[in-house]
């Protein structure tokens, strides 16, 4: 498998791929051409944490109906995803001739990684919308409907706009403002609403990749992912739901009391939600992002460092559109 310390900087870029791994978190990565943003997608897989027995199982079940089991081979590696941006419907969702599951519920218990995201068909991505909120694909047929699993961690990569270039330092793009918005306006809100963990990559510079910094190998980060991920499968024992494995799937009532922040983290969790109007969901998937984060520290309460981190991830795709 590809690994992390083949990227040399990207510090920020990576932690954001650690925080999205242990928590099970949705994850935008927006940054121009050769910034390195399929190369980190790539890495995901390798920090990621193995089936649990009950999860392969399902993983095989839709794998086997979809005829995707070359030599009937069980492994214990996530799905990771990556369909190409001229995917039509039923190569997403599900259907064709015998309504076979599709990219979706292929990538169920594991990672959908859709590069180069506003190029998909824009219908095509809002069918993602219920997937990701209710983790199953229904296909209705005539007489009858299907359903098949879809617990998908969707991460997705983009240009800032067409020509690639938006927000670089000096640069003025010939169509203007328009040229991101779009490029950007391709992506419908209600799907960007979904996404917990935006990020900005920028290009590393010369120095950097001319230094060979000693960059940390995935075995290290997939062992403090692996940690956070047993802190939350332990907390969701005790809470009496043992069904639910990261923080990312969490109810939303059950969110509020598992990440109940301190005191100063309430003041600013406050501040920022009337500032950025959150949307409900907003509010909650930054309360489960900071659970994660604090997960991650091994705290057991939700402080205002780890509700800053989250909100900065909320709001960083936000900017560039604001800008427009
Ligand atoms: N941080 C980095 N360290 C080492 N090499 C890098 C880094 N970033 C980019 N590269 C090099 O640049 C190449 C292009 O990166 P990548 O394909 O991930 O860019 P991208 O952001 O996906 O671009 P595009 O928007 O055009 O798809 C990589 O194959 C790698 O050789
Ligand atoms: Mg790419």
């Amino acid at each position: 498998m590809p690994d992390l310390a083949d990227i040399k900087g990207q510090e920020s870029a990576k932690r954001a791929l650690e925080v999205a791994a242990a928590g099970n978190h949705n994850l935008l990565m927006v940054g121009r051409p050769g910034s390195g943003k399929s190369m980190l997608a790539a890495r995901l897989p390798s920090i990621l944490p193995p089936l649990s027995p009950a999860e392969l199982l399902e993983v095989s079940m839709i794998h086997s109906i979809a005829g995707q089991l070359p030599g009937g081979k069980l492994s214990d590696r996530r799905p990771f995803r990556t369909p190409h941006h001229s995917a039509t419907m039923a190569a997403m969702i599900g259907g064709g001739l015998r309504a076979k599951p599709g990219e979706a519920s292929l990538a169920h218990n594991g990672v959908l990684f859709l590069d180069e995201f506003p190029e998909f068909t824009p219908q095509v991505l809002d069918a993602l919308r219920q997937p990701l909120e209710t983790s199953e694909c229904i296909i209705a047929r005539a007489n009858h409907r299907v359903t098949y699993p879809a617990a998908i961690q969707l991460v997705a990569a983009m240009n800032p706009c067409r020509c690639g270039m938006a927000g670089e330092p000096g640069h003025t793009c010939a169509r203007g403002p328009r040229c991101v918005a779009d490029y950007q306006g391709r992506i419908s809100g209600p799907l960007m609403d979904r996404i917990d963990i935006r990020i900005d990559v920028p290009s590393v510079t010369a120095a950097d990749l001319i230094r060979p910094a000693p960059a940390e190998p995935s075995a290290v980060v997939a062992r403090r992912v692996a940690r956070a991920r047993e802190i939350q499968a332990d907390r969701f024992i005790a809470f009496g739901m043992p069904e639910i494995l990261s923080n990312a799937r969490c109810s939303t009532s059950m969110i509020e009391k598992m990440a109940e922040p301190d005191a100063g983290g309430l003041q600013l969790l406050r501040d920022a939600a009337e500032k950025m109007k959150f949307s409900a969901r907003g509010y909650h998937r930054v309360l489960k992002v900071a659970r994660t984060l604090a997960d991650l520290d091994e705290k057991a309460t939700v402080g205002r460092i780890h509700l800053a981190e989250a909100i900065s991830y909320r709001i960083a795709g936000e900017r560039l559109t604001a800008a427009a």
